[in-house]
């Protein structure tokens, strides 16, 4: 039986209806109701926190605001702090996407001990797993002997009210809700993971965060096709979105903002699951040529920027006579779109005709990389995979490629460069720099080829011989 308070709302007209129906009858849209609560339970209003919007504020000088500017809460996890911008913001909500198994309660866990041990307490509500697994997986990651082990509380409940009010009760630093695909309210009949179950039970939370100035998360499944699964309004709700990724096979894992209120997107994070949870990767730079190649056809290693940081990333492509029907173009890690864009430009720029050949290309390690800088370095693979000459392995490579086989700066090469010097690499083959831009002095020991198009580089690519 229906309860009263709820009512199915089209998300594309608008209109009202009593009970589920599919399409709408007014507009005609295929699953497009959603079950949402008619009023909304009134929330008491407080005093607007940091960082939050609510009624009540009055205009304050800019100098008043900048007082109150959000103090943070460090997670103790500086990957994750770092992505968030420098720790979760009290009285926030974020949530944290990942596909399952992928790492989302281990980080969360550790977060909850980061806490823990800088002196705040965590309410930790699960409605995936028991409070005795939660135990499990905590001692596994050794948290039994420290703080978390008193100041961690865990809460196995569906009910987002019921959270909420033991947030009210207990008034934690940090609320972490494991995930909100599990979380109801009871005003709805939807089942748990409904669109609108998902979406009035983020709201719920969100007003209890609000209210008790505890920094929020909440773990969000996303589906095979990527998305967080029900709710693409949830991110209207929530400050930030950060996703956990990786190659489940493998134990490199990247976090990553899609949208942040108090922070830049643009930050990466690199972790590695190991025997005793996540753990920050200490240099990046070299994170990605642990597993590399010795000098094969097809390789050659770019300095890229994620961000704020400079990250050595192998660049492999593999070019091979296509079996029938149209050729193939793919990649792993990097825009395929971009690959089969640079195919073309070699075929008629450069000389390199692979346009009826099988292409394939991936990024080393796992990672997932989009960067236009990216452009040569994966020309120079495919042009080193199709002439089968190794590209010698001191040599990176960085740069745009345009339509016309010209090479274009990008931004950031100073920093990349140095990068490519600590880690021992002698030759940097580069876009020649825009007319009237200032001269920069090669880091020691790095030969710097500057090039104007594709051609020159790959003469210089698979002609250069690193000195040592
Ligand atoms: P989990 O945090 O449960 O993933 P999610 O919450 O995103 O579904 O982590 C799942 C995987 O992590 C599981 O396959 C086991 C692995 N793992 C480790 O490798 N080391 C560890 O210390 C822990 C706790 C988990
Ligand atoms: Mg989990």
């Amino acid at each position: 039986m229906a309860k009263k308070r709820s009512v199915w709302l089209c998300q594309t007209c608008a209109l009202e209806l009593p009970a589920f129906e599919n399409p709408c009858r007014n507009c005609g849209t295929w699953g497009s109701l959603v079950e949402t609560i008619k009023e909304p339970p009134r929330t008491a209003r407080s005093a607007p926190r940091a960082g939050t919007v609510g009624s009540g504020s009055s205009p304050r000088p800019l100098r008043a605001a900048a007082a109150d500017r959000a103090e943070r809460l460090p997670l103790g996890i500086a990957e994750l702090d770092r992505v968030l911008g420098g720790g979760a913001v009290p009285g926030s909500i974020v949530l944290l996407g990942g596909e399952p198994g992928i790492g989302k309660s281990t980080l969360l866990l550790q977060a909850a001990a980061g806490v823990a041990a800088a002196g705040g307490r965590v309410l930790y509500a699960t409605g995936e797993e028991s409070a005795a697994q939660i135990a499990d997986r905590a001692d596994r990651l050794g948290l039994m002997s420290g703080p978390a082990a008193e100041a961690v509380e865990i809460l196995a409940e569906h009910d987002a009210e019921l959270i909420g009010e033991a947030a009210r009760a207990g008034r934690p630093a940090l609320l972490i809700v494991d995930s909100i695909q599990t979380a109801t309210v009871d005003a709805l009949d939807g089942v748990a993971g409904s669109v609108g179950q998902v979406r009035e039970s983020a709201a719920v939370l969100a007003a209890a965060a609000r209210e008790t100035g505890a920094a929020t998360i909440l773990v969000g499944h996303v589906t095979k096709e990527g998305s967080i699964a029900g709710p693409k309004t949830l991110e209207h709700l929530v400050d930030a979105v950060i996703t956990l990724d990786g190659d489940r096979h493998g134990t490199l894992r990247t976090l990553r903002a899609a949208k942040n209120r108090f922070g830049s997107t643009e930050e990466l994070g690199l972790l590695e699951m190991g025997e005793h949870g996540l753990e920050g990767i200490d240099d990046p730079g070299r994170a990605f040529l642990e597993e590399r190649s010795g000098g094969a056809p097809g390789a050659i290693v770019a300095p890229l920027l994620e961000g704020s940081r400079p990250l050595l990333v192998e660049v492999q492509a593999l070019v091979a006579s296509a079996a029938f029907g149209s050729p193939r173009r793919t990649g792993r890690g990097l825009d395929t779109a971009r690959l089969a864009l640079l195919v073309a430009v070699l075929g008629r720029r450069a000389g390199i005709a692979i346009g009826d050949r099988d292409v394939y290309a991936n990024l080393v390690g796992g990672i997932e990389l989009d960067e236009p800088a990216l452009d040569l370095p994966l020309a120079l693979a495919l042009a080193s995979s199709q002439s089968d000459r190794p590209i010698p392995r001191g040599v990176v490579a960085v740069g745009e490629v345009g339509l016309l086989g010209e090479l274009r700066p990008v931004a950031g090469l100073a920093r990349r460069l140095r990068e490519a010097a600590r880690h021992g690499f002698t030759v940097a083959i580069v876009p020649t720099p825009r007319r009237g831009a200032p001269a920069e002095p090669a880091p020691e020991g790095l030969r710097v080829i500057a090039v104007a198009t594709l051609r020159e580089a790959i003469n210089a690519a698979l002609e250069a011989a690193p000195q040592r």
